[in-house]
């Protein structure tokens, strides 16, 4: 919660800019699905850094069973210390185990970390979608990019 609160009042890097609270944080987590994940990253204290979800593209379309969804969400202060590429190592192993043949991210046009990020991690940027996100008024574009396994 203390991330998805921190991530939503920085305003810039995600198109969530409003935290779920601890009831719907945990209706999510209960309703995953046994080929959906959150991988959490702990620093050495026991607090948690961050942590990468891994969600299907389409619950109810049978036809991209075979897509996932990536979010990748860290405090500022464990940003560029190779927390979110060890996350992906987790991630990537489970999504091959479960047997996703590819993983979309979508990430917003004006975030580029995030995008250098995951064209570091392989995924390619593959479309675009215009006017996607509105915050305080602004409106961003969202870029979706894909990896396959
Ligand atoms: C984007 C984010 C998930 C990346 O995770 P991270 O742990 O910081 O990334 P890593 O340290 O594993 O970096 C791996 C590589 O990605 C690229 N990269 C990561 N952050 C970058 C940045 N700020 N600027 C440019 N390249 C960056 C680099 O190539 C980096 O390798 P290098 O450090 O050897 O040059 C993290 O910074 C974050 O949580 N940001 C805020 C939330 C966010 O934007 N989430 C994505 C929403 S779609």
């Amino acid at each position: 919660m203390a991330v998805w609160r921190t991530i939503a009042e920085e305003r810039i890097y995600s198109a969530v800019d409003e935290p779920w609270t601890v009831e719907q944080e945990r209706a999510y987590l209960k309703a995953l699905s046994p080929r959906e994940a959150v991988h959490i990253a702990v620093a050495g204290s026991g607090t948690i850094a961050g942590f990468q979800s891994l969600d299907l593209w389409a619950a109810s379309i049978r036809s991209m069973m075979h897509v996932a969804q990536i979010g990748t969400f860290l405090l500022p202060e464990w940003r560029r210390c190779g927390v979110g590429s060890a996350l992906f190592e987790a991630t990537r192993a489970f999504a091959r185990d479960v047997h996703y043949g590819k993983i979309v991210a979508q990430v917003r046009a004006s975030n580029g970390p995030a995008q250098a990020f995951y064209h570091r991690l392989g995924f390619r940027a593959c479309g675009r979608l215009t006017r996607q996100v509105r915050i305080d008024g602004m409106e961003d574009d969202e870029i979706l990019m894909e990896f396959f396994l």
